[in-house]
């Protein structure tokens, strides 16, 4: 398979809000970050992913863009990116950006020109429609973040579609103009320099051409979403088939930047079907849409090995040939994977995120094992939790603690962070932890940089290692002469594993057996894994 950065590169996703604040507003800010690439060099990740940083008014903390092509004043300004950017570059790591092409704000200049008059010439950049002749709603649709899609807008006696928050009206993407418009912004981005584009909610920009209701049904959905977003089948408002092309076409804008330069950007759809057949239609048909949908598959599922190991069986059986998988263990709206997964299992899931075949995304903290904060309700932020109570995902976007002094480093202690940081002085900031060769994240830095030097896991094939003991799943990592065994004790009890041949520890999650010589069998603590080469590496 032919080896690109985007097929094995690891992406670290940067919340914009909370990795660094240079200017003491409580807030993170691009100038915040660049003062970090550092610590982001030192880590050995390959691209960082930022979340958007763009005008808005902050309804979902700029998933709501009032203006594309510039920057919220709250992170910066366009030179602070180009900064950025630079600085990034010049320590060899690439930056993807957020592209949020399904919504705007309802204050982007194209809404409050659409919304101006029924004849407005953007009218149709949006969805507005009557009520249906009872009365009722243009149709059964809702929004994610809790009550109907549509919302009455008194002005112009119409309704308007909103997938997510009303302050986030969807854009027609059937109208030419918009798509052309919104290619536009792509380009802006792209001639800053930028190394590609994390597409928000790519699957929903397409919607039935006449709106139709969806159907009720059991969806394949599991308390992810409020309840009777979950009753229904997005047939109708997510995936829409129409919507591959649009990703081609897309996807041909950015290549004609590679060509032309040489470089290669990376084109990552957040794709969040369950039906993998449907999840890798979004690579495209001759592998010419996404370059990678993400792979959210670990997210949904039990850390019981026999679990991990179907998904993965599956997922690989998914992934079209010549392409491979993301992977993700967390992001901004999930909860951490040191929470979900227990803590102890946190560097047994960094351990099988870092070695599985594919280009997997870190979660900024989880490289210390951080888990999710407790938010004091006065506290709270994100208007899911007020919309639907239970949903925030503020628990997952916190500081990134750099120090154990209050505030962690991340702003001035006599300043109010934005949202609370974890309880300081148990080791859970990145200090202490480079102080310790035996930390979440020294383990998670010599993962990177074994795993930047193996061509086995940069380009290996994958295969799983059958008889594995229960609580166990292994597998294989090969190319060339070099063979490495993968074994993760996802249970408490200590185990063993039969291997084929023998070999040595290159690297287990307690950084105390590099070098252990293993001959037909490898021993292995509750919640452990262990990297084993098998062969000379070559
Ligand atoms: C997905 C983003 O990751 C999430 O944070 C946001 O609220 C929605 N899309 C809407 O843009």
């Amino acid at each position: 398979m032919t080896e690109h950065w985007w097929t094995h590169g690891v992406l670290y996703e940067i919340y914009t809000r909370s990795f660094g604040d240079s200017d003491g507003d409580g807030v993170g800010d691009l100038d915040g970050i660049t003062d970090r690439l550092d610590y982001l060099a030192w880590l050995g990740v390959d691209a960082i992913w930022l979340t958007p940083f763009y005008r808005s008014p902050m309804a979902d903390f700029g998933y709501d863009v009032s203006n594309h092509t510039d920057v919220d004043p709250l992170f910066g300004d366009l030179v602070a990116f180009d900064r950025l950017v630079a600085a990034a570059h010049g320590r060899g790591l690439r930056v993807v950006v957020d592209y949020v092409p399904n919504h705007t704000s309802d204050r982007h200049p194209w809404f409050v020109e659409s919304r101006s008059g029924r004849q407005a010439a953007k009218r149709d950049w949006y969805f507005w429609r009557d009520a249906r002749p009872d009365g009722s709603l243009p149709n059964n649709w809702l929004s994610l973040f809790g009550g109907p899609a549509w919302e009455w807008d008194d002005a112009t006696g119409q309704y308007y579609l909103h997938t997510f928050l009303k302050e986030q009206p969807d854009l027609n993407w059937r109208n030419s103009a918009v798509r052309e418009a919104m290619f536009e912004v792509a380009r802006f981005w792209l001639d800053r320099g930028v190394d590609g584009f994390r597409v928000d909610v790519a699957a929903a920009v397409m919607k039935d051409p006449e709106l139709r209701d969806n159907p009720y049904g059991e969806g394949p959905w599991r308390g992810q979403f409020w309840a009777e977003w979950e009753a229904q089948q997005h047939i109708h408002d997510f995936g829409h088939p129409d919507v591959f092309d649009v990703w081609r076409e897309f996807r041909a804008l950015v290549d004609a930047y590679d060509r032309e330069d040489g470089r290669e950007r990376l084109v990552l759809g957040e794709v969040s079907s369950h039906d993998l057949t449907a999840w890798a239609r979004f690579y495209g048909q001759r592998l010419d849409a996404m370059h990678l949908p993400f792979g959210f598959h670990l997210l949904r599922h039990d850390w019981e090995s026999a679990t991990v190991g179907e998904v993965v069986d599956r997922v690989e059986a998914a992934v079209p040939a010549g392409a491979v998988s993301n992977w993700v263990l967390g992001n901004h709206d999930q909860p951490r994977v040191a929470s979900s997964a227990g803590p102890e299992r946190a560097r047994v899931a960094m351990l099988l995120l870092l070695t599985l075949r594919g280009a997997p995304t870190l979660y900024y903290g989880d490289e210390l094992g951080m888990p999710n904060v407790e938010i004091p309700p006065e506290r709270t932020r994100d208007p899911w939790e007020g919309n639907v109570p239970g949903f925030g995902r503020d628990a997952a976007r916190t500081p990134m603690p750099w120090t154990p002094e209050p505030n962690g480093g991340f702003t001035a202690p006599d300043v109010d962070p934005w949202l609370p940081l974890g309880p300081a002085g148990l080791g859970m900031d990145v200090a202490t932890q480079q102080a310790d060769p035996r930390s979440t994240l020294s383990f998670t830095r010599a993962l990177l940089a074994f795993r930047r030097a193996s061509a086995a896991l940069r380009r290996g094939t994958y295969e799983r290692l059958p008889g594995a003991p229960s609580g166990v799943f292994a597998f294989c990592r090969s190319e060339g002469a070099e063979r490495l065994v993968v074994a993760l004790n996802t249970a408490g009890d200590a185990t063993e594993l039969d291997l084929r041949g023998p070999g040595r520890v290159v690297l287990s999650t307690g950084m105390d057996r590099s070098g252990e010589p293993v001959n037909g069998r490898v021993r292995l603590a509750g919640y452990e894994g262990v990297v084993v080469g098998e062969a000379t590496r070559g």
